[in-house]
């Protein structure tokens, strides 16, 4: 069954945007990447159009190259939101914590004290490290697939058990009896091989219980957990099809584990960078564009162009000796996409600046053709609702709130305003305290 209205959730980063060269614009202070006044500006902002969510990637190690741009993402998640909360009213808070390191225990506790303090607006995107840098900063060596995934039901288990382990049984303080019923807050006494706990944490529940969870869709084994535990799967699809088969599967992997496909949210990614015109775009594309070294990029247009010689003039169009040599490689969109644009005589600069390499589905054009992307994913049923990132955060965000949500909201797409206080409401999602009740532990969770 199709939802009425897209999910729309901005992933916020290092402050700056997707682009490594913002960081250098003139509009944009370069101190800016720990300034948390900017992040609870963007925040802001994403919650005047009625967007879902924040989301909050995260790296356990140095990740970028810092001589030419800033990292990637930097400042701890969890307490990057702890102060958007207190910033912010309804948006949800979605933090990424790895389940690869830290103990359940502490994992639950803050966690639980996020969706707290923000009166059930926390989500917790639980990831398992993979790069072996991240578990270097750990004193330790990627393990192989199966440990790692072990090791992330254990803690998956553990957490919610805590979670649910200040029943709502316990009751509200009383003041001529008891402050809290102790018959309802109770142990969870489990040890895994990795992990274990002996409990209760002592959190009550919040507004909406406990967290939501949020997923990646990633290998076998990663469907699997997701199938068991996420409320929300972010899927990384180049193209309708593959989104729409990512989302089956997903779907599929719930129904196994015993729960309702239904309650799943599928999220894609799609980046944007909008002007009042199509060439304004492409424009403020370029001035980003113009800021790194073209070598590298053009060196891959022309392998994507399967073009055998390096294209020299970045600024004049393919000539037409070039034309009759360019060929796209099959399966690859990128690559027949930079075909197309040639073969319509942009230059390669331009080529770029339709930011056809992109590591997520991109549109640089107008409010109009924004939503024209979000508008056809969503009615093919490819996904219940958008990741979105852009370029440049500091005039992003903005343009897409103050001109793409109204066309969205004309169109019946997107809903006028919250439908709830929690992100539980926003999503749409069941209540759940603790374990869903509908998944078998079996071999791969921690027994009691
Ligand atoms: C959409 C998406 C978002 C992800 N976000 C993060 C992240 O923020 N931090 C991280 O360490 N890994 C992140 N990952 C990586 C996954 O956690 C996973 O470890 C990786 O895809 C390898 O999974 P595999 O071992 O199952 O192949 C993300 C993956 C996807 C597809």
């Amino acid at each position: 069954m199709k939802n009425k209205h897209m999910i729309l959730g901005v992933g916020l980063g290092n402050n700056f945007g997707n682009h490594p060269a913002t960081w250098r614009m003139p509009h944009v202070d370069p101190g800016s990447y720990t300034n948390i006044d900017v992040t609870v500006e963007q925040a802001r902002t994403a919650e005047r159009g009625g967007l879902q969510f924040v989301f909050v990637a995260d790296r356990l190690f140095m990740f970028g190259d810092l001589a030419t741009s800033p990292p990637l993402m930097n400042i701890d998640p969890i307490i990057t939101l702890s102060a958007l909360a207190q910033a912010t009213e309804r948006i949800g808070l979605i933090g990424t914590a790895s389940t690869s390191f830290t103990e359940p225990y502490l994992l639950a506790r803050q966690l639980k004290a996020l969706d707290v303090i923000s009166h059930g607006r926390a989500g917790w995107n639980a990831v398992p490290s993979y790069e072996p840098d991240a578990f270097a900063n750990f004193g330790e060596v990627l393990p192989p697939r199966e440990n790692k995934y072990e090791r992330l039901h254990e803690v998956m288990q553990v957490v919610h058990a805590l979670w649910g382990s200040w029943g709502y049984e316990a009751g509200q303080p009383d003041q001529a009896g008891m402050f809290a019923d102790p018959s309802y807050i109770r142990p969870v006494n489990l040890q895994g091989r990795h992990v274990g706990a002996r409990g209760p944490l002592p959190v009550p529940p919040s507004e909406q219980g406990q967290p939501v969870i949020i997923m990646p869709a990633s290998s076998g084994y990663g469907l699997q957990a997701a199938g068991m535990y996420a409320n929300v799967v972010i899927g990384m699809s180049f193209n309708i099809e593959e989104s729409r088969a990512q989302r089956h599967t997903v779907r599929q992997a719930a129904a196994q584990a015993g729960r309702d496909p239904e309650e799943i949210k599928f999220i894609a990614f799609a980046g944007f960078t909008i002007g009042d015109t199509e060439s304004q775009a492409l424009n403020a594309r370029r001035a980003l564009d113009d800021r790194i070294d073209i070598r590298g990029p053009l060196s891959r247009l022309s392998a994507y162009l399967g073009l055998q010689q390096e294209l020299t003039l970045p600024d004049e169009p393919l000539t037409t000796a070039q034309l009759a040599s360019v060929r796209a490689h099959p399966q690859d969109d990128r690559s027949a996409r930079a075909v197309e644009l040639a073969k319509a005589g942009w230059s390669p600069r331009d080529i770029l600046a339709h930011a056809v390499f992109d590591p997520i589905p991109s549109v640089v054009g107008t409010a109009e053709q924004a939503a024209d992307h979000l508008q056809e994913w969503f009615e093919a049923e490819a996904a219940d609702g958008f990741m979105i990132t852009f370029d440049d955060f500091h005039t992003g965000i903005a343009d897409f709130v103050n001109r793409v949500v109204p066309v969205l909201r004309e169109r019946g797409l997107f809903h006028d305003g919250y439908e709830g206080k929690t992100l539980r409401d926003h999503l749409g999602l069941p209540p759940q305290y603790g374990l869903d009740p509908r998944i078998a532990t079996g071999s791969t969770g921690a027994n009691r």
